[in-house]
């Protein structure tokens, strides 16, 4: 099993998943009010996170759309990552109140 930390503006999650788990799902299944904007078809790249440590290696289309300084900076999208070893990321969850009830 694989270690996974994932520190956001609100809180600290500590969870363990199978190699090559998509990132999404994790973050989904622990129930993180991350926002895919595009809704994971891969055409916003506005679902940035950042690997403290053991970065994946990026995807082609994060090689494409991040920046070199991004990718250097264990930036990656959370809809084309996959977990592959015991990591640290930090990525921005948004309050609850912040959501508008219409
Ligand atoms: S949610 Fe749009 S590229 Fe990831």
């Amino acid at each position: 099993m694989i270690n996974v930390t994932i520190k956001t503006n609100l809180n600290i999650y500590k969870t363990t998943c199978q190699k090559n788990t998509p990132l999404k799902d994790l973050i989904k299944s622990l129930n993180i009010n991350f926002i895919f904007p595009c809704g994971c078809s891969e055409r916003c790249f506005n679902c940035k996170v950042k690997y403290i440590n053991n970065a994946p290696n990026p995807s082609k289309l994060e090689t494409i759309k991040l920046k070199n300084i991004e990718l250097e900076e264990g930036i990656r999208l959370a809809c084309c990552s996959y977990i592959t070893e015991d990591v640290k990321i930090e990525l921005n969850e948004i309050e609850y109140s912040n959501f508008i009830d219409i």
